[in-house]
Formats: structure tokens, C-alpha cells, sequence
């Protein structure tokens, strides 16, 4: 399963590899042995020199390093190694009564030190924590280029929606007058073109007025087409965005209620999700469903007083997954539940919302193949349902 949005898979962080950096030989072989029988295979250099020509070859995650070590000293090659990797932790191991080292390698970037002789569950427990350190890291990293992409998304996608709408209804509304216009000058003409209008003063510059204004409507039609071909176009690339992939559902709406969840904390709102199947498996694009669930739970928190429950519901069949936000909200009355998916249509104040999240989710929705229904109760709440194929 490409399942490549996911960004809390960390299964390949057991294989991590250590590399074990000291010039007595003895020691390193007995903790060579120790580390492989607890599962950690750990690769061995004799110094820092040693040491920086094999993560050349092959990097690490953790380096475990004595500090006393001929020529290039543990410190020193600690320098190097936080300068070229920055995401390896070093641990590292100070002779006895000599804090100041140890001391000195935290300010040079080591994850910890240990004193000398050291015993193993302690640096296994240290690894295991610069293990956990990197793996946070790595989480946090895939959290920010999620969040970033779903921004750029919803940036290109709102840019060529509001676009789309304001050029096709400046358009429609330029078209409407200049038919009337062109009809309008047609008509005069024809009159003008009567025998008992032969005699008429300056009949020809009136003919010739007339003609410029249909040859000035004939181009400002022309330049609506092209207006209009140009937006044609542009929203025929969207679907250009669209990656499909088999994606967990559970997994993308824990990610997105992950997001909202400070906003939501703000008014003490909380929000659940539950599904009956604990790997619902969809087939869409995670990126661009990311924006409508966002969008969603974004509305719901918007909708719902201080103490409200929004809960992500996802149940699954065999041809199908649904998921629903609920929300115990204020509601939508029954005369804006077709309006709310128009472009613009908004009941927030100016600068809250612009009216464009339901209308470019709903079109996103049936971009994936998928449904969008919604279901209100003015004072009691709002259900926004999605359904979406399981196969492509
Ligand atoms: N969960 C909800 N509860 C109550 N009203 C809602 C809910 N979701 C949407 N609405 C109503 O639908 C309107 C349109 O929603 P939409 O998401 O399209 O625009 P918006 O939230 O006003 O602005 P934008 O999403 O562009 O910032 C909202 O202004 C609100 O009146
Ligand atoms: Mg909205």
C-alpha cells in the first residue's frame, strides 16, 4: 500500500543503525557484542578520523564516542560530525571525574555524556532516547511539509476558484448589456436604412457612429470569450493536482483534527474521532481530502460555543468509507442549506470568512469521485457527511 502521506510511520526507526567510536579496541568489541545481543547492530571506528571516513560511506543515526581518543579528540570530531549531520546524536563517554568534557560536548551539540566505566542498561537507555529524540524529530519534520503542502494546495486551489468565479460572472454580466447594446444599434441601423430617412441631416456619420459601435461590442465580446477560454483552462489543469493513492482514512483525520486541535482548544472545544474499522482504506487524493476535512472542522469550530463536541465519525463498507463531522453547533436555517455551497456565500463577518471552503470542498469532493451531503438543526447542530470510493 502507498500509503506516502502518512507521517506518523516510524517502523524503520528499530533498524537504526549506531556506530561505537573509541580507540580501545577490548571495550568496543565486548560492547560491539552486548549491543547486538539487545538487537542494535553497531558499526566501529578506532578514531574520529576513522569515524568520519565511514559516515561518508554510510551515514548513522547515534554515535556513541569516547572523548579521549588519539589525534583527532571525541570533541573535536563531534564538531565535525553536528556539522555535516546534523541529525545525529552523539552520546558522548568522559573519562571518570572529567565532567568538564562531558560538559564541552553538550555545548558542542552532544545529545549526553557518560562517565566512564559506563554501565550498559544506562547507555542503552541513552541510546534509546536519542533514538526517540530523532524519531520526534523526524515526525515533526513530516508534520511542517504536510501542513505546508495542504497550504500550498489550498492557496493554488482558492486562487483558481476565486479566479474561475469572478471572471465567469464579470463575463456574464459584461455580455448581457452588450448583446442589448449590439441589438439596440442594429435595430437604429435598420431604421436609418428606411427610404423616408434617406433625407435626414448627416445620415452617414450616424451610420458610421453605429458601425463603431458594433465593431467596439464585437471586441469587448471577444475579449469576454478569451476571458472565459483562459478560465476554462486554468480549472481544466486542477485535476492535473490530483494524486490518487489508497489512503487510511483514520490515519489523514487524525492527522488534519491534529491541526485544528489549538484552535479548537482556544474555546474548550473537543474533538473525537471514531471509526469502526481501524484501517479504512480509501482511494484519493490525501492532500487535497486534507483541505476538505480542514475546512470542515474549521467551519464546525467556528459554528460551535465555548464547551461544544465536534466528533469525526468514519464507517466503512465493503464499496464505500463515509466520514462525518458533527458538531453540536449553532446550526445552518433551512433557507441557507443550498446556498451555503455557492461561492461567496458567507455569514461571517468580513475578514472571517470569505464564503469559498464549502464551495471549493464540495467541487473537490466530486473531483475524488466522492458526495458531499449535509444535514443541520438550527441550535442543535450541523453533520457534513463525505463518502468516497474504496477503489479506484
Ligand atoms: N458546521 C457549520 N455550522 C453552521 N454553519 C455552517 C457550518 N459550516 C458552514 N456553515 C455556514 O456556511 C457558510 C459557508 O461556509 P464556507 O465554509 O463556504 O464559507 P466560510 O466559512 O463563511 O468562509 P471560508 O471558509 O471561505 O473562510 C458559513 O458562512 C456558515 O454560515
Ligand atoms: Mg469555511
Amino acid at each position: 500500500m502507498s500509503d506516502s502521506h502518512n507521517i506518523s510511520d516510524s517502523s524503520h526507526i528499530g533498524e537504526m543503525n549506531v556506530l561505537l567510536v573509541d580507540d580501545e579496541k577490548h571495550f568496543r568489541e565486548i560492547l560491539v557484542k552486548r549491543l547486538s545481543q539487545r538487537g542494535i547492530i553497531a558499526l566501529q571506528a578506532s578514531d574520529g578520523e576513522e569515524a568520519l571516513r565511514l559516515l561518508e560511506e554510510k551515514p548513522v543515526d547515534v554515535i556513541v564516542m569516547d572523548v579521549k581518543m588519539p589525534r583527532m579528540n571525541g570533541i573535536e570530531t563531534l564538531r565535525h560530525v553536528k556539522d555535516q549531520y546534523p541529525a545525529t546524536e552523539v552520546i558522548m563517554l568522559t573519562g571518570h571525574a572529567s565532567t568538564r568534557d562531558g560538559v564541552d560536548g553538550i555545548k558542542a551539540g552532544a545529545f549526553d555524556y557518560l562517565t566512564k566505566p559506563i554501565e550498559f542498561e544506562q547507555l542503552l537507555r541513552k541510546i534509546r532516547q536519542a533514538q526517540n529524540k530523532i524519531r520526534r524529530a523526524e515526525t515533526e519534520k513530516k508534520e511542517i511539509e504536510f501542513r505546508e503542502r495542504i497550504k500550498q494546495q489550498m492557496a493554488i486551489n482558492e486562487r483558481l476558484v476565486a479566479l474561475g468565479t469572478i471572471a465567469t460572472g464579470v463575463a456574464h454580466e459584461i455580455n448581457n448589456p452588450l448583446a442589448i447594446i449590439q441589438d439596440s444599434a442594429g435595430w437604429v441601423k435598420q431604421i436609418l436604412a428606411k427610404p423616408e430617412m434617406s433625407t435626414i441631416p448627416r445620415r452617414p456619420d450616424f451610420e458610421k457612429a453605429l458601425d463603431r459601435i458594433q465593431t467596439s461590442v464585437d471586441r469587448a465580446r471577444r475579449i469576454t470569450q478569451q476571458l472565459l477560454h483562459v478560465v476554462k483552462t486554468q480549472s481544466a489543469e486542477i485535476p492535473d493536482l490530483v494524486e490518487m493513492t489508497e489512503v487510511n482514512l483514520r490515519k489523514l483525520a487524525g492527522e488534519c483534527i491534529a491541526l485544528v486541535e489549538l484552535e479548537a482548544s482556544y474555546k474548550e472545544i473537543k474533538v473525537s474521532l471514531e471509526s469502526s474499522d481501524p484501517n479504512p482504506i480509501v482511494w484519493t487524493d490525501p492532500y487535497q481530502f486534507a483541505q476538505v476535512l480542514l475546512n470542515l472542522l474549521t467551519n464546525s469550530i467556528q459554528a460551535t460555543d465555548a464547551g461544544g463536541k465536534i466528533n469525526v465519525v468514519i464507517k466503512s463498507s465493503e464499496e464505500q468509507v463515509s466520514l462525518a463531522v458533527q458538531d453540536n453547533g449553532y446550526g445552518i436555517p433551512e433557507e441557507n442549506l443550498t446556498k451555503i455551497f455557492e461561492p461567496f456565500f458567507s455569514t461571517k463577518a468580513v475578514g472571517v470568512g470569505t464564503g469559498m471552503g464549502l464551495y471549493i470542498s464540495s467541487g473537490i469532493v466530486t473531483k475524488l469521485g466522492g458526495v458531499m451531503a449535509v444535514d443541520s438543526q438550527p441550535d442543535k447542530g450541523t453533520t457534513f457527511t463525505i463518502e468516497l470510493p474504496v477503489k479506484a
